[in-house]
């Protein structure tokens, strides 16, 4: 199918107007975001909106009409609250749900026996939808799962060749989607946020609840108040995950991650990074929604490995941010925010440096394992899913993925160590501050982190202090012959390959040498003990 591309003049709405009334779909700008337009009575052309997007069959699309006239034939009743919506907030971003009337046909409304409608304030839209004389459905004119389109481009690299045209308005004003709110609940019931906040739709209905899909993954086999809210969203390629703490902690924090990351950040906040992409300012909520889906787009082209993004602030329209934000990310969330203090334990092979940590264990200490974070990260399925992306099935046992076979295949060279690192890393890093916040939640007021790789690790600067556990290497060499029943060539090959104890050493505040366990133990834990009263003594 070739795409018509058309402009905003009226000659262009004619001809979309006329597409939409012969069955057919035109991608077409609102206030929010470009919607993907048909004609709402028609079934077989409310199917090709599903069939374009490639969008799930149980998801519901939202009614276009152009006055409040229009609605009563959509709707059982008009419940009466719509009215007093309708003054206050339209023509805008607001989507009203009621109980629908036997027009709506099932496959506009997933077979729910609700109808969501919205009075849209874009003139183009509202031509479109005076002119075809129909009721409009569009839901966000994007390849389902993808961020919603904000300029025409946005839709053309979507959706080109699959819709009948796209009419090119020009940048969307807010650039997130329409607040969806139900009256068909008890009490009414915020679904999505938009730029029509929670706030302000209490003070026109009183009493309003907000679903917990809001801030929330949907429990699997839940059945979501609006479908919607179970799919995949909003998400760039590349893995996003959110990062909460202030603008210090967070520059610190993707300093430390490498070059192959993009810093999505407030305006302003982008020089301070090799890659980065701004959206919006830091305490302009609508600015951010203007902002946000470019930016999810525009990470792609950056071509990194991973994306961290400031978190914005939920209040008000702020919340409508964070909502997308949450689901691009797919609820991964950093925590730079804590107040604990943190103790680095490392060592190279055979040095003890485990028996040292199994005895601040048992000691009662919070000792965080990196080995074991590691280990967990390669059983997330949404990490499983990505190396079976890259690395493909041979790495998989039965369906199961092999840690054995993965090893083998992940260093083999630099290239592919370095793309098993950026699949892993974020996990292992959210896993770790996750870790960190459940020991001060515990009411720790230190913790400790066992890392074998700590010269390597670029978390390494959120230590307060590094221990570094070590040994002169005949001693070592001795302990791992011992330890795993090896002969002497095997250890020594075991000893070259890792790094020399000069860069323990040096990546470390203090070095213990340990001759013997027994004192050594001693020591480290007299070390985190000063250490840990120097802190109290000082905050
Ligand atoms: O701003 C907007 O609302 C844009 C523009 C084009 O108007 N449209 C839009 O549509 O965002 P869409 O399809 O991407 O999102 C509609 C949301 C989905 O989450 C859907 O599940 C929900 O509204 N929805 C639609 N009808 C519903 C119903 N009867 N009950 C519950 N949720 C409904
Ligand atoms: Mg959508």
């Amino acid at each position: 199918m070739v795409t018509l591309h058309l402009d905003k003049s009226e000659k262009s709405i004619d001809t979309a107007a006329q597409i939409i009334k012969d069955g057919g779909i035109v991608a077409v700008p609102t206030e929010t975001v470009y919607g993907l337009a048909a004609n709402a009575l028609d079934p077989s052309a409310v199917r090709k909106i599903f069939s374009a997007k490639g969008r799930p069959q149980d998801n519901p699309l939202i009614v276009h009409v152009s006055s409040v006239e229009e609605i009563p034939a959509l709707v059982e009743n008009v419940d009466e609250r719509m009215y007093l919506l309708a003054e206050k907030f339209w023509p805008g971003p607001l989507t009203v749900i009621q109980k629908k009337s036997s027009l709506i046909p099932s496959e506009v409304c997933a077979g729910l026996d609700t109808v969501a409608i919205r009075l849209p304030s874009n003139p183009v839209m509202r031509d479109v939808i005076r002119k075809s004389s129909v009721p409009i459905a569009a839901p966000s004119a994007n390849s389902s799962g993808k961020p919603s389109p904000t300029t025409a481009e946005h839709v053309i690299t979507d959706l080109d060749g699959k819709i009948d045209a796209v009419i090119d308005g020009g940048e969307c004003d807010y650039g997130v989607e329409s607040t969806v709110i139900t009256l068909a609940t008890p009490v009414p019931m915020l679904l999505r946020p938009g730029a029509v906040t929670a706030e302000e739709l209490k003070e026109v209905l009183g009493r309003i609840e907000i679903s917990h899909a809001v801030f929330e993954k949907l429990d699997s086999g839940e059945k979501p108040l609006s479908p919607g809210m179970k799919y995949k969203h909003y998400s760039p390629n590349t893995s996003v995950t959110i990062v909460k703490g202030s603008f210090e902690k967070y520059r610190k924090f993707i300093l430390s991650q490498g070059d192959d990351v993009c810093a999505v950040c407030f305006k302003g906040e982008g020089a301070y990074f090799k890659k980065s992409v701004e959206y919006g300012e830091e305490d302009d909520s609508l600015s951010q929604c203007h902002g946000f889906f470019d930016a999810m787009r525009k990470v792609d082209e950056m071509t990194c490995g991973n994306a961290y993004v400031r978190c914005p602030n939920w209040e008000g329209a702020g919340l409508a941010v964070y909502n997308r934000l949450l689901r691009s990310a797919a609820f991964k969330i950093i925590d730079l925010d804590y107040n604990i203090g943190i103790i680095g334990l490392t060592g190279p092979i055979g040095s003890g440096k485990s028996t040292v940590s199994s005895y601040l264990a048992g000691k009662g200490y919070y000792v965080i394992d990196a080995d074991i974070l590691a280990r967990r990260a390669v059983e997330n399925s949404e990490i499983i899913e990505k190396i079976r992306l890259e690395f493909g099935d041979d790495v998989f046992e039965n369906n199961v993925l092999s840690r054995s076979l993965l090893a083998k295949k992940a260093f083999s060279s630099e290239e592919n160590t370095k793309k098993l690192n950026c699949i892993t890393h974020p996990e292992i890093t959210r896993l770790t501050f996750l870790q960190i916040h459940k020991a001060q939640d515990n009411g720790f007021d230190v913790c400790v982190i066992d890392a074998a790789l700590m010269p390597d690790w670029g978390l390494r600067y959120i230590c307060d202090k590094i221990i570094c556990v070590d040994a002169p290497e005949s001693i070592r060499i001795e302990r791992v012959m011992k330890r795993d029943n090896l002969s002497l060539e095997n250890t020594m090959s075991r000893i070259n390959r890792q790094r020399k104890s000069e860069d323990y050493r040096k990546c470390s505040d203090y070095t213990v040498e340990n001759f013997d366990e027994n004192i050594s133990k001693k020591t480290v834990e007299r070390i985190i003990e000063y250490e840990r009263k120097n802190r109290n003594s000082v905050s």
